[in-house]
């Protein structure tokens, strides 16, 4: 297979890193496309765990080649600690294993100021992650952005940031009443990051599409889920990027114009952090129970992750926004034991029955309509095929596959890299 993208199918944190760690090593190129370091991929190395918010999970294994494409928002500060990071636990990360493109846009101090300011003091609460996101992709599209190539210059930097700046002072210094840099000393900062970062920045176009013409193959890696996609996600209560298939056409670039195979990761169940809504969140005791077997805690911010059932409809959805053609369902262990097994098989909303989420959707009018599982109690380990599998956790993978008409070929069970099962 020549490329392949690793989408997340809900609201992110279902374990793509773990699946792209995994799948990387038969890939000669792995590219992030959209976000920034508000995603956490967390991968367990021998029972070490790793976790990367910027750099493709690729950088783990010694044959791909990383790409940080011109759709991802990049703090400087973030990425130059990550290299660290991973250089000091003795992971290479050089200029010829990790590229950074010339076109990506950065994260400067006003993004993170205006986030923190905006998500403390209103107009509207969103549980961001504070890193400065939004703003970042608001200042490319408001065409005021900084973008990588900038750091070069220390001219450049000080005449873009002094229109950057223009109408953020406003909103920092009279709205928010909040402290900021000056545009030297912010210029002097990004400037010198950009000395550091100089070696890895890349024309990554030329390189992906060089790559096309040799025939390598491409990973394409996504963050966050199709729920909290600009376009396509649970608005407003979305991340500010495109996470599917448009987002690696626009924020990646796709020679050639296909991919051969979209694989959707799908938690055995449904985590959601930060606000909005969330029709199969379990607010009792049994969420309580999921978010602690399941560990569910933000991998970026720390914060409890919201726990429920799976939501067949939002995910028939995410097949169709996608056109995702296959599944890796991850964390299968976390339900293995539970007392009960439910799965939201359709949406009862304003009267009607749905069976796909749409957007527009007031998804915190719907109301599930459930199925009732056996529970499983299957102590899955290295080599288990699915004829191996219980009837009960047979019964739950194969409602998953018919439901969503994509074929599992990936069950992951547990943390580290060797605790994945091939399906098919
Ligand atoms: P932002 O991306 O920081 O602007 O946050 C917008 C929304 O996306 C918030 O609800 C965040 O919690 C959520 N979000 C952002 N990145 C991730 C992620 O990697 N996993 C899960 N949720 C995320």
């Amino acid at each position: 297979m020549k490329k392949m993208a690793i989408v997340g199918s809900q609201w992110g944190d279902e374990g793509k890193g773990k699946i792209v760690d995994f799948l990387a090593p038969q890939f000669d190129y792995v590219i992030r496309y959209q976000g920034g370091h508000n995603a956490g991929h967390t991968v367990y190395v021998n029972g070490k765990k790793v976790v990367l918010h910027l750099i493709p999970s690729g950088i783990l294994g010694d044959k791909s080649v990383n790409i940080i494409g011109h759709g991802v928002v990049v703090e400087p500060h973030a990425l130059w600690e990550e290299i660290n990071y991973l250089q000091n636990q003795g992971t290479k990360v050089t200029p010829d294993n990790l590229k950074i493109s010339l076109a990506a846009t950065v994260i400067t101090s006003y993004c993170k100021i205006i986030d923190q300011a905006r998500e403390s003091k209103g107009p509207l609460k969103l549980g961001t992650t504070g890193k400065g996101i939004g703003p970042a992709y608001e200042d490319r599209v408001s065409r005021l952005g900084i973008r990588i190539e900038d750091l070069r210059n220390l001219e450049t930097l000080k005449n873009k940031l002094t229109k950057n700046l223009r109408e953020k002072e406003m909103l920092m210094r009279d709205l928010y009443k909040v402290d900021y840099p000056s545009v030297d000393k912010e210029a002097e900062e990004l400037f010198e990051m950009g000395k550091k970062l100089e070696p890895f920045m890349t024309d990554t176009f030329s390189l992906l599409t060089e790559a096309h013409e040799k025939g390598k193959s491409i990973l394409y890696e996504g963050a966050q889920g199709v729920l909290l996609d600009i376009d396509y996600g649970t608005y407003p209560y979305v991340t500010s990027s495109h996470i599917g298939l448009g987002g690696m056409h626009t924020g990646g670039y796709v020679p050639g114009g296909k991919i051969d195979e979209v694989m959707g990761i799908v938690k055995a169940y449904t985590t959601r952090v930060g606000e909005g809504p969330f029709p199969t969140e379990q607010i009792n005791a049994m969420g309580e129970l999921i978010q602690q077997k399941g560990n569910e805690f933000g991998a970026t911010t720390g914060r409890k992750r919201r726990c429920g059932w799976l939501d067949i409809p939002s995910l028939r959805y995410a097949v169709q926004v996608s056109h995702l053609t296959s599944i890796a369902l991850t964390k299968v262990d976390i339900l293995q034991g539970l007392p009960e097994l439910k799965v939201c098989r359709a949406y009862k909303y304003q009267g009607k029955t749905y069976e796909t989420s749409f957007p527009g959707m007031n998804l915190s009018e719907v109301e599930p309509i459930y199925v009732d599982f056996k529970p499983f109690n299957d102590l899955l380990k290295a080599n288990t095929t699915f004829n191996d599998f219980s009837p009960e956790l047979q019964t739950y993978v194969n409602y998953i596959q018919d439901q969503l008409k994509i074929p599992v070929k990936f069950l992951a069970y547990g943390p580290d890299r060797a605790q994945t099962l091939q399906l098919q």
